[in-house]
């Protein structure tokens, strides 16, 4: 008699030992993981997840444990007689077929329901946010706020947020794990995509492009950031206004007076932004490691460090003329193109690249004078810079005429860059 019960116990035994390990693979700090409760909708995702989990469990435990039973209980003795044949039972066919149905009832209605609150659009209050996807960045607008940002998004605590997602290019796919998603950014399309991060405090989240894109697809990331209310409204009054380092760039033309009458144009001292104040950004020192690049340069990629101690800010508003085909700052009148991230507030941002590299002088010199060496693109991609460097993708080596910059004026530029906070 104890002979037969062993396998029982075996098997117990065994279940006891794996369930606690698979249940502590699913908890603990993971700062990617999807198992979280900061938003509505990972807890109604996190919901559905538990139910099926323990559900799947429940009807694992009770088929496993028939079939071993059976094995067990009518495995063959020797001088067996010939078992019983049979074919057909009604009642175990009705049973095997009812049961599994009301199973997958208990699964169907949570999860139509939720299907349908995140797929019927966001409530009237959410928070509207465009996302673009670009081969291989992040451009992020509010509209409502007159803001555009690149590779770093902010999210006010406790109100839904609605992103409209749009692809410049091909298809991406947009998701924070820790707060939601994922999406796909679709060529053509427009796909919504909203939560509510209402049990989260100021916290830094990293997100990322989950749809094949090309070359860079692993290096078009981004970073979130859930913050106050107040942190919110102190964010976007510092991205709102122009670039916090104007030096005496032209100033804008003065309005043309009306017809007929008198200059209307108020006096040009008057007309001048006043020098921004930094608005908030999330804190550099209270960064999570999980959000820090940890990318490494390239070998072979040299720099002249000694330069950037002495970057010139008003040197480098007139070398940055090399960028302005493709990059934005409010705030210097000459820099208006719209291929490349805008770039008024960027030293407000913790990264450059597509949260590739931390922003700092020595990546950001690096990456003026040699991007397509540290980050793989295409042709119509930030171009290589440096004076002297041969570019991998059109094989030739840049000079002046191809308008190339020295180590010197890199150097100008970041310091420019350095002062848009
Ligand atoms: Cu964009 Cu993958």
């Amino acid at each position: 008699m104890t002979r037969s019960l062993r396998p029982r116990h075996h098997f117990a035994l065994a279940l006891t030992v794996a369930l606690p390990l698979l249940l502590a693979a699913c908890s603990g700090q993971y700062p990617n993981s999807t198992f979280t409760d900061h938003t509505d909708f990972n807890r109604d995702a996190g919901g559905l997840w538990n139910l099926m989990i323990w559900l799947g469990i429940g009807v694992f435990v009770f088929v496993e444990g028939l079939l071993v039973y059976a094995m067990i209980r009518y495995r063959r003795r020797p001088n067996d007689p010939e078992p019983e044949h049979v074919h057909g039972n009604t009642k175990l066919e009705l049973a095997w077929t009812i049961l599994p149905a009301f199973v997958l009832v208990i699964i169907a209605v949570p999860t139509v329901k939720s299907i349908w609150r995140f797929q019927s659009g966001a409530p009237a209050n959410a928070l509207q946010i465009d996302v673009i996807g670009h081969q291989w960045w992040w451009e992020f607008r509010y509209p409502e706020q007159g803001v555009t940002t690149a590779n770093e998004l902010y999210i006010p605590t406790g109100r839904p947020v609605n992103f409209t997602l749009r692809s410049q290019d091909v298809i991406h796919s947009f998701w924070i794990p820790q707060l939601g998603g994922k999406r796909d950014v679709v060529s053509n399309r427009t796909n919504h995509l909203w939560f509510t991060p209402d049990s989260v405090g100021t916290q830094a989240f990293n997100g990322s492009c989950n749809e094949f894109c090309g070359a860079s697809h692993a290096n078009m990331r981004f970073r979130a950031y859930t913050v106050s209310p107040d942190e919110f409204d102190r964010w976007v009054a510092g991205q709102k206004a122009t670039a916090a380092f104007t030096g005496s760039a032209p100033a804008a033309p003065p309005a043309a007076p009306a017809a007929g009458g008198a200059a209307t144009a108020t006096p040009v001292a008057e007309q001048a932004t006043p020098p921004a104040a930094a608005g908030y950004f999330f804190p550099r020192e209270q960064l999570p490691a999980h959000v820090i690049p940890k990318t490494p340069i390239p070998a072979g990629l040299t720099f002249d460090e000694n330069l950037l101690a002495a970057g010139d800010a008003q040197r480098g508003m007139t070398a940055f003329i090399s960028c302005i085909g493709c990059h934005k700052v409010r705030g210097n009148p000459q820099a208006m193109g719209v291929i490349g991230p805008e770039l008024t507030h960027i030293a407000s941002r913790h990264t450059i690249a597509a949260g590739l590299f931390p922003n700092d002088p020595a990546h950001m010199a690096r990456w003026i004078k040699n991007a397509r060496k540290m980050k793989p693109m295409g042709a119509m991609s930030m171009p290589t810079l440096g004076m002297g460097e041969v570019d991998p993708i059109l094989k030739t080596t840049v000079t002046r005429s191809t308008g190339g910059l020295t180590d010197q004026q890199i150097a100008d530029i970041v310091a420019y860059l350095m002062s848009l906070k």
